[in-house]
């Protein structure tokens, strides 16, 4: 495996397999790996010839007094795990190559950045948008990968790419959970027990709102109004936003026809975290 900082270098890699006629497949992540990340590179292995990982905390998707300073970074370990998946470049850009003195290019996807994560973390979806159109230009890939965990963001990015005609395909991967249910996150790490045993009533939220629904209750805020209960009468949580939406508009739905998604995210302690649930009424 090779670990690549510049992007000129990373560009030079990427047309230079092109030439070959090699399938580029790209995972962008933030690092401090875990199985959800390793599960969209092995996703990517079976899918490309080569396979890229970026590992980049992004400063322009974090607000003021968000965790920037604090996300955890491990980067040998990081290094061995990419390794071990198979991975042929890490590409580790420097904030000051990605954003140097004069930078001011940035993408918006209006409507779809505004509710759910872009209501409480304003200017995030402006950030994201802008860093992985930067690397797709970067990597060149033919095929990006991303999480459901994420799913807003994994609809702006299809949107943008869409929109802005990126010649890249994008696709969604399921969640990847620890054994009790919690979402798994780079972020987990900042819980202590007592939060950690807190944080499952996201997903004990969820599977309620799941089994509600396949049960036949289309009544979006029947099911909002169990789901807000779960979350708020669990110990050291308070509730950022819960809601049904479309799967592609992110509009809130009334009464649930067919598919729609649940999107949560909850402070436990200090620390905030998002999950979701596709929600079938048959
Ligand atoms: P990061 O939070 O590191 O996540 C990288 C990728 O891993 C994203 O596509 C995310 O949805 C996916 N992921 C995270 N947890 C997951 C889980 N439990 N199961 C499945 N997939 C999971 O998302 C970002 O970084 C950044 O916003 C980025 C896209 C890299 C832009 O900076």
């Amino acid at each position: 495996m090779e670990i690549v900082s510049d992007p000129q270098d990373m560009q030079a890699v990427a047309l230079d397999w092109r030439k070959l006629g090699r399938r580029i497949a790209f995972v962008p992540t933030m690092g401090y790996f875990h199985d959800g990340h390793l599960s969209l590179m092995r996703y990517g292995r079976e899918q490309g010839d080569r396979l890229v990982v970026s590992l980049f905390v992004n400063p322009a998707q974090f607000g003021p007094h968000e965790d920037l300073d604090r996300y955890p970074r491990a980067l040998e370990r990081d290094r061995t795990l990419a390794q071990e998946t198979g991975v042929d470049v890490l590409y580790v850009p420097a904030t000051t190559d990605m954003y140097p003195p004069g930078y001011q290019t940035y993408v918006t996807v209006e409507e779809l950045s505004q509710p759910l994560c872009g209501a409480s973390r304003p200017g995030h979806f402006r950030g994201v948008a802008t860093v992985v159109l930067k690397l797709f230009n970067q990597v060149l890939p033919h095929l990006a990968v991303f999480g459901e965990k994420d799913y807003q963001q994994l609809v702006v990015i299809k949107r943008m790419v869409a929109d802005l005609n990126v010649p890249v395909e994008v696709v969604g991967r399921p969640i990847v959970r620890e054994a009790d249910g919690l979402a798994m996150s780079s972020r987990n790490t900042y819980l202590n027990p007592e939060e950690r045993r807190s944080a499952l009533c996201l997903i004990k939220a969820l599977t309620h709102a799941r089994d509600r629904a396949a049960a036949g209750e289309t009544e979006a805020n029947r099911i909002l109004a169990e789901v807000k209960q779960i979350i708020t009468a669990t110990p050291l949580t308070r509730l950022d936003y819960a809601m049904v939406v479309d799967p592609d508009t992110l509009q809130a739905v009334e009464t649930i026809r067919g598919a729609a998604r649940l999107a949560v995210a909850a402070w436990v302690g200090g620390t905030r975290l998002i999950d979701n649930m596709l929600l079938e009424v048959n």
